[in-house]
């Protein structure tokens, strides 16, 4: 990344998993490590960007030089992604769970013999699309990301019209691939436009510093 690409430039990241409770011991949550979200916002801050990190639970460190804000849910990460706006730059790699538990009980839920009583869930709201489709203080530049296990392409495509952002990371998150909590990654970039690249297998920082002079490039050049 040329430095100082994004100098002057602010930049929102959301990262992780989200923990969505079922009762004080519980929660629903995936496998996402944040190590590509959080190397985005290292990426970006190494660029010269002021980047906030939004971040679900992760066992790796902050890095260094960015505001990070640590949520659980993905209603927490909404009410903190709308706080840090506006950016000329969000980019929401967090793996935010699709659904909560329509109640988070106030007390464990005890084991009594019976049979388990069902878990019912609720849709959360999605954090990408609703700053996308928003009329005012959108990002300049939104990306979201696929992580996909069937027909990435196809899937990925059909996503970034239905979100709304300008670009698209997706990646095969399908177990042989390693990738959920793995150190390296395979992806494919999706413009608005319809332009896709693929890139060869890499390193999340090095994936995170292609993608950030990517970002330098299209906010020079001619998006919107
Ligand atoms: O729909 P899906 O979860 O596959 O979409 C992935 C993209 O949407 C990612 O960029 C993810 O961060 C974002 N997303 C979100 N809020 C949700 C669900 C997904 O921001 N509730």
């Amino acid at each position: 990344v040329p430095q100082g690409s994004l100098a002057g430039k602010t930049v929102l990241v959301t990262s992780g998993p989200t923990h969505e409770p079922i009762d004080p011991v519980r929660y629903l949550a995936n496998r996402s490590s944040g190590r590509q979200g959080h190397a985005i916002a290292a990426a970006a801050q190494a660029a010269g960007a002021r980047v906030t990190l939004v971040s679900g639970p992760v066992a790796i460190p902050d890095p260094t030089g960015v505001a990070v804000v640590r949520v659980q849910t993905a209603r927490e990460m909404l009410a903190a992604v709308e706080a840090a706006l506006p950016a000329d730059i969000a980019v929401f790699a967090a793996a935010v769970g699709d659904w909560r538990p329509a109640e988070a009980r106030a007390g464990k839920i005890k084991k009594d013999g019976s049979a388990p009583a069902p878990l019912a869930l609720v849709e959360n709201p999605d954090i990408l699309a609703t700053i996308a489709g928003r009329p005012q203080n959108r990002p300049r530049l939104v990306v979201g990301f696929a992580a996909e296990t069937d027909a990435v392409l196809d899937n990925a495509r059909t996503k970034l019209a239905k979100k709304g952002c300008d670009l698209l990371v997706a990646n095969d998150v399908s177990h042989a691939g390693g990738v959920m909590g793995g150190l390296e990654n395979t992806v494919h970039l999706l413009a608005r436009d319809g332009g896709v690249e693929t890139w060869p297998k890499l390193d999340k920082d090095e994936v995170a510093r292609r993608l950030v002079a990517r970002f330098s490039e299209v906010l020079g050049g001619t998006l919107r």
